[in-house]
């Protein structure tokens, strides 16, 4: 498929009224997206596991757009953020809708009413861009559905995931569950650039409910945002040898997932979140995201799983917090530890228990 497929070409003379409500998870990426060309086209490809309690509940209501704004052509909604209006917010909507018309030009003729909440802590620094684009996105289509009932199951949610990605690009992998593949890779059928896809092959039973638990360390905001962080990919030193790492850890992770190999895939996993904060060390100007807590966690990790050989492993996002990732039948031991010892290096004592999760679902 290429980006063409999904303009859509029917016609805009009737148009629809109503409403449509969807919740999408967040994801975490087992290997990382970092680096991007034009058009949020990523540099390497990605996997992630979509999650399962932390989502973001948005709800569009749509209608034509009134007589006095109905010849104008800019975007024409409001946008309410657990319940209160957020000016604030409407600029990132703005540029997204602004990339997508191309494909929905239906939206410059609709007055529009969004209303979001997320399931986590506001500004917990846990990507709510990844939930926030992707129910965006599906609920972009749910108009489009309107106009064209004739639309395919498949095309709905591949368009979904395309969209997505020009909001967020690592929202196009919360759409779909529970492994998701985003970027073209030789060896993973129907892998693309474009959208994200759910990984089709074998997958070894430890994986499937798996568990994340998410370490609050610091809440702040970010001092670099992803967007200026895949920018420094761009004539960063190792880029290139970054990127075929990135092709390479994900055919080594297609037998661990089918032979559910925990050692392997720690190795691959850690070594994945270490390389994207060294990409960040290593870039002009460079800076740091983990903070003293995220060191302490880590190593408190690698100790308790030398000692009692329990298949715990952390990974990061472009940020401060840690992912503890395990297998769902070590839950108890696991969580017994991180309660222990893990939650007093967290900001308030946060953290929130997640897993694998399906992906989204209209409500
Ligand atoms: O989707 P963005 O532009 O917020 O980038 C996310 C990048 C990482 O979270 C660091 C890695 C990933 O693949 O999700």
């Amino acid at each position: 498929m290429t980006a063409q497929d999904f303009i859509f070409t029917y016609s805009l003379d009737k148009l629809p009224k109503g409403n449509a409500t969807w919740q999408s998870p967040s994801n975490i990426a087992l290997v990382k997206y970092w680096g991007k060309k034009e058009n949020q086209i990523p540099a390497n490809p990605s996997i992630s596991f979509t999650l399962d309690t932390c989502k973001t509940t948005t709800s569009i209501e749509f209608q034509p757009k009134d007589a006095s704004t109905e010849k104008n052509n800019d975007f024409d909604f409001e946008f309410y953020f657990e319940g209160k209006k957020k000016e604030d917010f409407k600029p990132k909507i703005t540029t997204f809708f602004e990339r997508i018309s191309n494909y929905c030009p239906y939206l410059k003729n609709l007055q529009l009413n969004i209303h979001s909440e997320n399931s986590f802590p506001h500004s917990s620094g846990i990507a709510s861009s990844a939930s926030g684009m992707s129910a965006l996105a599906l609920c972009v289509m749910s108009i489009e559905k309107e106009l064209n009932p004739e639309i395919s199951e498949e095309h709905f949610y591949k368009k979904a995931s395309f969209l997505a990605r020009l909001g967020s690009g690592s929202a196009c992998r919360s759409v779909k569950g529970s492994l998701v593949v985003w970027g073209a890779h030789a060896e993973i059928e129907e892998s693309s650039d474009l959208y994200g896809v759910p990984y089709s092959e074998e997958v070894h039973e430890i994986f499937k409910n798996y568990q994340d638990t998410i370490l609050l360390v610091d809440k702040g905001e970010k001092q670099v945002s992803s967007s200026v962080g895949h920018n420094l990919m761009h004539g960063h030193p190792f880029a290139e040898q970054r990127f075929n790492q990135a092709h390479e850890n994900l055919s080594k992770l297609r037998p661990i997932f089918k032979e559910g190999d925990l050692k392997k895939f720690i190795e691959i996993v850690e070594s994945e979140a270490l390389t994207l904060h060294a990409m960040m060390m290593s870039s002009m100007p460079y800076f740091i995201l983990m903070k003293p807590n995220t060191l302490e966690i880590i190593n408190k990790i690698w100790k308790f799983r030398e000692t009692t050989g329990l298949p715990v492993c952390f990974t990061l996002d472009a940020g401060a917090n840690v992912h503890v990732l395990y297998p769902n039948k070590n839950k108890v031991e696991i969580l017994e530890f991180i309660k222990n010892e893990l939650i007093e290096h967290c900001q308030n004592k946060q953290y929130i228990i997640d897993n694998v999760g399906i992906g989204s679902n209209k409500l």
